[in-house]
């Protein structure tokens, strides 16, 4: 198992009060699983992909990466795993404005100290699987949206981390845009990429083949997509916008 979640629940403390975003909580996902986690604003998704991609840590319970207890890491250990084994794509795409596509994506090798060389040939090979190959010395501000986000997912790719977590990566472009970026997903996941996907919208949670739906920070249900989204065109072959 990939990923294991037993009885986790999260409190925030703000001044007197305990806010609980996440309560009782149990969850597994397998590798190469593809998995939208749904819910209304303010139901705990946030929360969850910050737990799963070890940004935050649950106040009670377990968190199973891989097997590993991450609540027994230290925090190196911690930052060295989220660094290797996470992908995260953000809704606003979080490109540091100064630097290139290419230098954007190689980001995460200088972290983990992989020699110039070889980062700048998996740079490119990231940025040439999401169809970017054309755009990789623009700056954030030269490339449009759509295109902005296939270059946080070349740089999520680029370490060849274990899962893909990604905070609601339609939300900032249009439908048109949105379903490509979706493709590329879709073809992602093909190659045997694990990918959860964070959204409100079901014509999103519609391309993952399981769709968990989060209320009140309870899991509400969990079921198999059956009206899972046909995709035939291969985003690499496609145009970009
Ligand atoms: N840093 C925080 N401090 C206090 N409360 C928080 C914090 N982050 C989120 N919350 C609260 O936790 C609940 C879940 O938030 P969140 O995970 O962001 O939901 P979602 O992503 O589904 O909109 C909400 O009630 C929110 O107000
Ligand atoms: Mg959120």
């Amino acid at each position: 198992m990939l990923i294991e979640i037993s009885n986790l629940t999260k409190k925030y403390i703000m001044g007197e009060m305990e806010v609980p975003a996440l309560i009782d909580i149990n969850l597994q996902i397998k590798k190469n699983e593809y998995v939208a986690i749904m819910g209304p604003s303010g139901s705990g998704k946030s929360t969850l992909m910050n737990i799963l991609g070890c940004l935050d840590t649950p106040t009670t319970g377990h968190y199973f990466f891989n097997g590993t207890d991450v609540s027994t890491l230290d925090d190196d250990s911690l930052s060295a795993m989220r660094n290797k084994e996470i992908g995260f794509i953000f809704q606003n795409f979080n490109l540091l404005p100064r630097l290139s596509s290419l230098q954007n994506v190689e980001l995460p090798l200088i972290y983990s100290g992989v020699p110039a060389h070889e980062r700048k040939e998996r740079a490119l090979s990231a940025l040439e699987k999401v169809g970017l190959s054309s755009r990789v010395g623009h700056k954030p501000t030269e490339l449009s949206g759509g295109q902005k986000q296939r270059v946080a997912i070349a740089r999520a790719l680029v370490t060849s981390p274990g899962i893909l977590l990604a905070d609601e990566p339609t939300g900032a472009l249009d439908s048109k845009t949105g379903e490509d970026i979706m493709r590329l997903f879709h073809d992602l996941h093909q190659e045997g990429n694990t990918i959860i996907l964070i959204t409100h919208e079901q014509e999103i949670a519609n391309y993952a083949d399981r769709n968990i739906y989060i209320k009140d920070g309870s899991i509400h249900s969990d079921q198999i997509n059956g009206n899972k989204t046909q995709v035939k065109q291969s985003s690499s072959l496609i145009n970009i916008q």
